[in-house]
């Protein structure tokens, strides 16, 4: 069974492809990505929610790879005291093209900016994804946690420097890829995922 991923994004790529190779049997799942397909050009992201963007991806790999699964995924950081930004627009926070770097730079500027700022926050991780009858599935999860005062750790991407779940003193990139898989927005989302691809 073949699952296509409609990411451009490679720390996403590597966390769906652990996360499902443990939960689905490898040998029943070859995983593949929208990079490996010369056509493909990624749509732009235009919704105005994670699922919205979720469906744009997925859609877009539907139609060039028709009949079997695919899935895009939108995710994101709602930082409580800057009223759910970055959120939908958490990969360019910084700029159109800002690199991971820019964009957590940009985040501790702004709660600098406004020191009472409430740093709970959480992530989110919307799926959509077709089965090969064309059928849409929708999966969720979410990661509450605060915003750290300054980067710590290097393992993972994104905002995971400065992200602090619930329950912990370290940072994601500190605790490391293998903890943040257990608990992550995306883990819990592809829960629902590898349950309807075991049914398939
Ligand atoms: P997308 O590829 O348009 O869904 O953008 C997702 C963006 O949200 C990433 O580029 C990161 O900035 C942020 N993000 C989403 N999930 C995570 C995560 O697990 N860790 C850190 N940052 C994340």
């Amino acid at each position: 069974m073949e699952l296509w991923i409609a990411t451009s994004n490679n720390g996403k790529l590597n966390e769906f492809k652990m996360l499902l190779n443990v939960a689905v049997m490898e040998k029943f799942l070859e995983i593949h990505a929208q990079s490996e397909l010369p056509v493909f050009s990624q749509p732009p992201e235009n919704g105005d929610s994670f699922l919205a963007n979720a469906r744009i991806k997925a859609r877009a790999l539907k139609a060039v790879k028709p009949g079997t699964w695919v899935m895009g995924e939108d995710s994101g950081l709602m930082v409580n005291g800057l009223n759910g930004l970055p959120g939908i627009h958490s990969a360019r926070y910084a700029g159109p093209k800002a690199s991971d770097p820019e964009n957590v730079a940009k985040l501790l500027k702004m709660m600098t900016l406004r020191p009472m700022a409430n740093r709970k926050a959480q992530f989110v991780s919307v799926i959509v994804a077709f089965d090969p009858q064309g059928v849409e599935h929708i999966y969720e999860g979410k990661l509450e946690g605060e915003i750290a005062k300054a980067q710590r750790g290097s393992t993972g991407f994104g905002y995971d420097n400065v992200f602090v779940p619930d329950g912990e003193q370290k940072t994601l990139a500190e605790l490391g890829l293998a903890h943040k898989n257990k608990i992550s927005h995306r883990a819990k989302a592809v829960l629902g995922l590898t349950a309807d691809l075991m049914k398939s």
